[in-house]
């Protein structure tokens, strides 16, 4: 949306500010919902500071009006960038970012600030936010407040509400803004319970579209799942009391197509029992039906999820109720506590005082308390249920690497999930809400009854993770644990380039796992294809010495095969997996077989690989 002309389709911010006489923009980079969560709290808060502020998607809006900005006094535009993958802005911020990279608009006159959400577990730390905070500066642009960055891997709250106590502050003093307005909670939604409503109309937990869980059509994509039949739900893991699922969605007929590499997103839902507990706690019922409607009526944003729905569908579908809650929902639940040192208790941990931070972080984040907890541990506290609606973020749907080859299996996706389930320092058992949710859904085996297999709504998300277009371009894989999946793929799409009798260059899996016996998956099928000659393999176990034996290790030990692959026959590099750390291990190794066997110095090298990745001869697919 980045057009000059004069607009008429509502997608001019400036004339949105205009007519509704508010100064503050806060856009948002979000892929998961964190980014605009944080703009929503700038914009909302934006009132104290005679800011009125909205809340704006850049996708939605025409970003080459931020020229413009400076026509309204005293305005201020903020940004809350999410960084993902190999640096990159998320998908509904791509065009604005590469308006700025590849623009030279005259921002002179619009005052900004930036704030970027990134893990500091990724190579390239907060590289949007970074980005977008210098060239915003370079464009003329007036930065009213240092930049603010969040490591998802640490405490992302606590770095947000450390960097707002200085950036309104900042903004006071940019503006002159004297008064510090009162700090009031004002609700953004407007509650209706329905007594008498066309029960047809109401939402049962479809993603956007009214009844499209039951009536199926394609294209499918993230708002409009397809439900794909599981026909296989295997375990992996041979001993030990960890588990590791092999799933098969059966895509055949739903005009969904894959390519190797590509990642498997999941609808879950929340457990049953813990819905019915919060609907206790709360003392209500939950099939009572409601809807929840914006109070501003210029946000695109008119429900918080799809509204006419019922508590209960609420909360399994479309509600994120097992999170740490941030700091602003303990402020927004203090104010419904009956007893005083709860209250105190919970104003304090959404305060940035140092005593409130530091029992933030012991008893939400360490003791893992999500919104259940918190009910149960502060008796006295009873918000209204369509409160806390309208205070939990949305419940997210997860990613899966595809773990089969396209090739291979045109209509079934594979996916290799690792049951997440442990106890919480309070003695809770805390349940991974998809894996928990998959594991139970296992396909009908029973050849003389026809019951249907379970579904699940998935869909497809296009990945940059990919085999190199020439068979015979030789790779090295590195995917300790669960980073196998998409190496999967990629070694039974060689295997059968092989078997068509195509030339296939070396094909190099590095694998670890902590035991042998435990937790060595595909172990049978791996030693096929070494058997077969599709596959060189090196695993690291981590657990069965003194010593940790990890990929790394092994990948250390190989420095001429590596430097042989990429540095002497063009070959692909690829990373993968949730090991803490690994990502950058390898990294480091890479640079330094570059420097060492390549005879370069650590700019050259860092060119080198900076080319690598610009060629995607190095990638990696990495979560925490
Ligand atoms: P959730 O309910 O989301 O709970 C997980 C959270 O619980 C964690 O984020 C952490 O905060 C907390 N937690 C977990 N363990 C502990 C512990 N021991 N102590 C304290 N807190 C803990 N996963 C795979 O298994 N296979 C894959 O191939 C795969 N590919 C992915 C690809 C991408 C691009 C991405 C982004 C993620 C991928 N994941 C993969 C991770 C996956 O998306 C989910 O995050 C994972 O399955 C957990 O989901 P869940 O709903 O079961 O758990
Ligand atoms: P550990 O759990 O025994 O430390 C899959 O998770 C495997 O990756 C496990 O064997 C795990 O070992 C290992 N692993 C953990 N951190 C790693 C790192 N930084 N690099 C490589 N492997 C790692």
């Amino acid at each position: 949306a980045l057009g000059s002309t004069t607009d008429t389709s509502g997608n001019s911010f400036i004339k949105k500010l205009k007519t509704s006489g508010r100064s503050l923009v806060a856009f948002y980079g979000s892929q998961t919902g964190t980014g605009e969560e944080f703009a929503g709290r700038l914009a909302k808060e934006g009132v104290r500071y005679q800011m009125k502020g909205m809340v704006a998607d850049p996708e939605e809006y025409d970003m080459g009006e931020l020229v413009n900005m400076k026509e309204i006094p005293n305005s201020l535009a903020v940004f809350c960038l999410a960084t993902y993958g190999e640096g990159d802005p998320t998908d509904n911020a791509m065009d604005f970012y590469e308006w700025l990279q590849n623009g030279s608009a005259d921002l002179t006159g619009l005052n900004y600030a930036v704030f970027g959400l990134g893990n500091k577990t990724y190579e390239h730390y907060n590289a949007v936010g970074i980005y977008v905070d210098q060239r915003l500066e370079e464009l003329g642009a007036t930065r009213v407040c240092e930049l603010g960055l969040g490591d998802d891997d640490a405490n992302i709250e606590d770095d947000f509400i450390t960097w707002k106590d200085k950036f309104w502050p900042s903004v006071c003093e940019s503006f002159g803004i004297e008064t510090m307005g009162e700090d009031v909670s004002i609700r953004q939604y407007q509650l209706v319970e329905h007594t008498e409503i066309n029960t047809d109309r109401v939402y049962t937990g479809e993603v956007a579209r009214l009844h499209s869980l039951k009536n199926q059509r394609p294209p499918f994509d993230v708002k409009n799942p397809y439900l794909a039949p599981i026909s296989v739900n295997r375990e992996l893991h041979k001993a030990g009391n960890r588990s590791c699922m092999h799933i098969e969605f059966n895509i055949e007929g739903s005009r969904m197509r894959y390519d190797t590499g590509d990642h498997c997103a999941v609808y879950a839902k929340n457990d049953d029992e813990n819905v019915e507990k919060l609907g206790k706690l709360l003392g209500v019922n939950l099939d009572t039906l409601f809807t929840l409607t914006n109070t501003d009526e210029d946000s695109s944003k008119k429900h918080p999820f799809p509204c006419p729905t019922s508590y209960r569908t609420a909360l399994t579908y479309y509600l994120d109720i097992t999170s740490n809650p941030r700091t602003h929902i303990l402020k927004e639940l203090s104010e419904y506590c009956s007893n005083p040192e709860e209250q105190v208790k919970l104003k304090s941990m959404a305060s940035t005082s140092p005593e409130g931070k530091q029992l933030y972080n012991s008893w939400i984040i360490q003791d893992n308390r999500n919104i259940l907890h918190i009910l149960e541990d502060m008796p006295s506290c009873k918000p209204p249920i369509d409160h806390i609606c309208e205070l939990l973020p949305r419940l997210q749907c997860r990613y899966y690497s595809i773990s089969s080859s396209s090739k291979l299996h045109p209509t079934t996706v594979h996916i290799t999930a690792v049951r997440v389930e442990y106890k919480t320092p309070t003695g809770r058992l805390n349940k991974g809400v998809a894996t928990c949710w998959l594991a139970d859904k296992k396909p009908n085996t029973q050849p003389d009854t026809d019951l249907p297999s379970p579904v699940v709504p998935i869909f497809i998300r296009k990945s940059q993770f990919k085999l190199p277009t020439r068979p015979q371009t030789p790779i090295i894989m590195i995917g300790p644990g669960t980073g196998l999946a998409p190496f999967r793929g990629f070694i039974q799409e060689r295997d059968l380039y092989r078997k068509e009798g195509k030339p296939v260059g070396e094909t190099i899996l590095y694998f670890g796992c902590r035991k042998k016996s435990e937790d060595y998956i595909y172990q049978e099928e791996l030693e096929e294809y070494v058997a077969s000659g599709t596959l060189k393999l090196y695993v690291a176990f981590s657990r069965e010495q003194e010593q940790k034996q990890y990929v790394t290790h092994l990948l250390e030990k190989n420095k001429d095969e590596l430097w042989n692959v990429i540095g002497e026959n063009n070959g692909h590099l690829y990373v993968c997996g949730d090991a803490k750390n690994m990502a950058r291990d390898v990294h480091n190794i890479v640079v330094n077989v570059i420097k060492e066997k390549g005879n370069m110095e650590e700019a050259q090298a860092d060119t080198y690989l900076k080319k690598m990745e610009a060629q995607k001869r190095y990638s990696a697919d990495v979560w925490s």
